[in-house]
């Protein structure tokens, strides 16, 4: 297979970032970067001479080579990353009343509701759209992922957010023969049998038949394994 190379071309995901952010400018719009190897969304807005914000949910329970990746991109793209935090007192609270590990006795939506869903509201308050790195293949609940939405989860009377999914149609080996022939630097949990990369006590790597979100929340159904940062996509799925 011919890998995938840094081009603008309709439909490619580079002409979808181009687009979104010529529509809504580098200030109104941002990338959400996971830590994973949807960096190459980052890549992309920076080969175009793009710099669109770019902020990560730190939920406090990442890995340490998701925090050193972090920096890495932050150097190599001389990018700022802005890191959003939880509420403190919420944090502390969840914890006081069902411990660090509360997500495995009673499904994983209270803990990323403080720790993800908090956070990446107050931020997306502040912006007219943003990029995603959702892909289609990832899971059942994202099967018809479009590259351009409404974002009916995060939208309100007033404020229309519109959501961009520019690999959505690209396989995860599209996304890595994309990361090969462009030198674009990536977590280190990758080579350690990881491939979908959330909070480390949620994300374990998975076996070379095993889907890559097999490896996440393990202990639930594939049509649970949205944490609500994508919640739309449930809803569609169940309503
Ligand atoms: S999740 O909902 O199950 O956690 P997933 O890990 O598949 O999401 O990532 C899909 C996209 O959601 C990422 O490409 C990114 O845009 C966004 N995302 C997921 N986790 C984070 C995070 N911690 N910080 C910022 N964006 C994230
Ligand atoms: Fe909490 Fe796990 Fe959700 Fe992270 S992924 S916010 S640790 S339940």
């Amino acid at each position: 297979m011919e890998p995938r190379k840094a081009s603008i071309h309709d439909d490619t995901p580079q002409r979808i970032i181009a687009d979104a952010i010529q529509r809504y400018g580098e200030e109104e719009l941002a990338i959400s970067f996971s830590g994973a190897e949807d960096v190459v969304l980052v890549d992309m807005a920076h080969k175009l001479g793009l710099r669109p914000g770019v902020f990560a949910l730190d939920t406090g329970r990442l890995h340490p080579e998701t925090y050193r990746f972090f920096e890495t991109v932050r150097d190599h793209y001389d990018t700022p990353i802005e890191l959003l935090m939880p509420q403190p007192e919420a944090v502390a609270s969840l914890v006081r009343e069902k411990g660090m590990f509360s997500f495995l006795n009673d499904g994983h939506s209270e803990c990323c509701a403080v720790r993800k869903i908090e956070p990446l509201r107050r931020k997306l308050s502040t912006l007219d759209a943003w990029i995603t790195g959702q892909r289609q293949d990832q899971s059942v609940t994202r099967n018809d992922v479009p590259h351009k939405q409404v974002d009916r989860a995060f939208s309100s009377a007033e404020h229309t957010l519109m959501k961009f999914n520019p690999l959505s149609e690209w396989s995860s080996g599209d996304v890595w023969a994309y990361i090969r022939a462009n030198g674009v630097p990536y977590n280190a949990l990758h080579d350690q049998g990881f491939v979908s990369i959330g909070c480390e006590p949620c994300t374990r790597p998975v076996g070379p038949h095993e889907h890559e979100r097999a490896g996440r929340w393990w202990w639930e159904e594939a049509t649970q394994k949205e944490c609500g940062l994508h919640a739309q996509n449930v809803v569609k799925i169940i309503g």
